[in-house]
């Protein structure tokens, strides 16, 4: 570990490979085996990253979806790490699949020729492999954010056009069966035309304090959680407008996780990690890495390969994101969107109104995680859906719900991800490189508002970026019946 306590990139291994002459060589000869096999052959996947958000690919692979795809390499740069997905093989009854390092990513494409490669790498790292998959002819599905800044997103926008490939950013907050149901309302029109946005989303202090713990408190790595976090949220606005984001304006500060708020809390610290902390008893951040045997396998475990702590102090000098973010967007329809997140809150969850030319929309979801009270009561799940019409009686919607992670959203997008059956998509919910963009684009907006206290337009980060295809919604040009006379108010 260096003595910021960072992450080490590994950029010199990741680049390495990076001369263009090897990665056009590398094209040439990676034709996936699986198009050179016929029909009925699975097809063939490596993933690039294989911490905890991998995970989920390699179950999805190795579970529901065995007789369509098959997990033929890893490839991360900690080698404990790549050691513990042969292990999650042989418990799931799979073939192992073959460990890389990650200096050794283009080898690995000339010898395991796969279709397509899954990036869950810290997010600064996923255009490396995103664009080096890319133009040895690979498609991509790489995890959210795409990317953590302008040049980067160009450099994806430009290799998508060059290799004619494609990706796919897994926005899985989209296919939250919650979520998809308030996109129905919106497109048949119970509300009208969407003027304005009001959106809270808040974060818990078990949840929300993770961020400054990890790798994401480095805005190198994470771009802060107006990329990490946001471009989440931004995602679902852009989609559910069927919009995209023309100027940004925000302010962001950190006020919370600081060694003066340590101090407040009366402790001495801060420290440089949980583990280690003389003030473990007293200080009710503590993580327990040791405590959790599978955070122990997957981080504490494997320290001695790359140095990377898990559990570093919420309260160190050296984080440099966000924990109190406002935003306003402008789109390209006009509607306007005021966006606040907050890391540091009472609850998890969030609250959305979308106000309209017929009425309001309202939505609300409390999340579980973390929202216990210390005496054991607790405000429990709660997804709330309410139609309030300009004048008339405010109906609730039943909400639509799923089973699985995050919101049941993760099993459905791994379905259209991996089952070559899956039937079309009338939302059309999966996020290409062009929603990618524009999701983490706001984040990008906002982090330079964050320093100049300026407007940024959208048009100005990056050029050649086209609207996706998204679901048509009412238009702002569309005839609007004038709302019934209000009641008389009663005396
Ligand atoms: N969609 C979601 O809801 C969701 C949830 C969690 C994480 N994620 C995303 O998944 C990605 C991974 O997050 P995570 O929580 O699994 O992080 P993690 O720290 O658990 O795992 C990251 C892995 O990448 C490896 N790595 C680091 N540098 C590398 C390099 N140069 N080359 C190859 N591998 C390298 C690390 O050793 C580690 O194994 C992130 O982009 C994150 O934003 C998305």
């Amino acid at each position: 570990m260096n003595e910021q306590g960072k992450l080490p990139m590994q950029r010199r291994s990741v680049l390495g490979g990076l001369a263009a002459g090897t990665v056009l060589a590398a094209a040439a000869e990676a034709m996936p085996a699986s198009a050179a096999g016929g029909a009925g052959q699975r097809k063939r996947y490596a993933s690039v990253g294989v911490g905890s958000r991998n995970r989920m690919y390699q179950q999805a692979i190795w579970g529901p979806h065995k007789a369509h795809a098959e997990l033929v390499a890893v490839v991360d740069t900690n080698p404990g790490r790549l050691a513990l997905v042969g292990r999650s093989a042989a418990e799931a009854g799979a073939a192992a699949p073959r460990s890389y390092l990650a200096s050794e990513f283009d080898q690995m494409i000339r010898e395991q020729k796969p279709d397509v490669i899954i990036v869950t790498t810290p997010d600064a790292l996923h255009d490396e492999y995103l664009v080096r998959a890319l133009e040895a002819g690979c498609d991509v599905v790489t995890e959210k954010p795409m990317t953590t800044t302008a040049a980067k997103a160009q450099r994806i926008l430009d290799a998508v056009q060059r290799s004619g490939r494609h990706i796919r950013v897994t926005h899985n907050y989209r296919y939250a069966p919650y979520r998809s149901q308030v996109k129905e309302l919106l497109m048949a029109n119970e509300i009208g035309d969407v003027l304005s946005v009001d959106f809270q989303w808040l974060l818990n202090t078990t949840h929300g304090a993770d961020y400054f713990r990890r790798w994401h408190s480095q805005k190198e790595i994470s771009g802060g959680l107006m990329i990490h976090k946001a471009s989440h949220h931004f995602d679902l606005v852009n989609w559910w407008l069927s919009d995209m984001p023309v100027e940004v304006q925000a302010v962001g500060k950190r006020e919370f996780y600081t060694p003066a708020m340590a101090r407040r809390f009366g402790l001495d610290g801060p420290h440089e990690r949980c583990h280690t902390c003389p003030e473990k008893a007293k200080c009710t951040f503590f993580f327990d890495l040791e405590g959790d045997p599978a955070l122990k396998a997957m981080y504490l475990d494997q320290e001695r390969y790359d140095g990377y702590h898990r559990d570093q102090c919420v309260w160190r000098p050296t984080i440099d994101i966000e924990d109190t973010m406002h935003v306003t967007v402008r789109y390209g329809g006009g509607t306007t969107l005021n966006y606040s997140l907050n890391a540091f809150n009472a609850w998890e969850g969030y609250t959305i109104a979308f106000n309209g030319t017929k009425g309001r929309l309202e939505h609300v979801v409390i999340e579980q995680a973390g929202i216990s009270g210390l005496n054991g009561s607790s405000m429990g799940d709660a997804i709330q859906t309410r139609i309030i019409p300009m004048r008339g009686d405010p109906r609730d919607i039943t909400p639509a719900v799923g089973t699985g992670g995050h919101g049941g959203g993760d099993t459905l997008m791994l379905a259209e991800i991996f089952d070559p059956n899956v039937t079309a998509d009338p939302l059309l919910r999966l996020a290409d490189e062009r929603a990618g963009s524009a999701a983490i684009l706001i984040g990008v907006a906002a982090n330079q508002c964050f320093e100049t206290n300026r407007p940024v337009r959208i048009a100005d980060l990056v050029t050649g970026l086209d609207a996706p295809e998204m679901p048509p919604m009412p238009t702002h040009t569309q005839d609007v019946p004038m709302p019934p006379r209000p009641r008389p108010r009663s005396a």
